[in-house]
């Protein structure tokens, strides 16, 4: 089965769907591209505090929607991470982990700017993930410019699995990542490609340069 691993489709938790009509249709292109699965996995971040009750809840609304709307889609509730100490802690300690796949955690680096990551060692929190049973996934690196191959590696060495964004290799977050994405593709790094479905946009930019509708 066709399953998206990364999604911002839920409506009203972040920076993805806003709506729930927004929702409706991108959940309706993702089944028009073949998926008939899809991990839910708003921002936990400083902007967007999610916890697993409000996901819980935006999750069963969209799928009461889908099923009046006949839109074969199951969807699977979890969260993205990001490792920055305002918000990760927080989730340790409060217990916020909502894996996917009985111990997939996706998590997320800052795209830009590295000195948000403050006191927090990725590659550590990556073994203590590992030593708890559950398998992280570090989404996009190829959009962490910063980072180099070495240190992707390291990641995988520590117990990651790698997640590359859809849309990457054809240059949809510009020529650096594209070229960067490639290398990990070749060097046969990546164990997921995942959406990362925001918008309207992204899915008009899918129809055209990846799915060649
Ligand atoms: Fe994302």
């Amino acid at each position: 089965m066709k399953v998206d691993c990364h999604s911002h489709i839920l409506p009203g938790l972040d920076d993805g769907a806003q709506t729930l009509e927004d929702s409706l249709f991108l959940a309706g292109k993702l089944t028009e591209w073949g998926y008939r699965r899809v991990v839910c996995t708003p921002h936990s971040t400083v902007k967007y505090r999610n916890s697993p009750a409000t996901v819980l809840v935006a999750c069963e609304l969209l799928r009461g929607e889908l099923a009046r709307k006949c839109i074969e889609l199951e969807l699977i509730p979890s969260m993205e991470y990001r490792l920055v100490p305002e918000t990760w802690p927080v989730v340790k300690e409060s217990g916020w982990l909502l894996p996917w796949e009985e111990n997939h955690i996706l998590v997320e680096l800052p795209i830009r700017n590295p000195e948000k990551i403050g006191d927090i060692v990725p590659l550590a929190e990556v073994r203590w993930l590992v030593s708890e049973g559950y398998q992280p996934v570090l989404a996009h690196p190829e959009r962490y410019l910063y980072l180099s191959m070495d240190v992707c590696r390291a990641f995988k060495d520590a117990g990651a699995q790698l997640q590359r964004n859809l849309g990457t290799l054809e240059g949809m977050y510009g020529e650096d990542v594209r070229a960067r994405a490639k290398s990990l593709d070749a060097a046969g790094m990546y164990d997921w490609v995942g959406s990362d479905l925001h918008s309207r946009e992204y899915a008009e930019y899918f129809d055209e340069f990846v799915f060649g509708r």
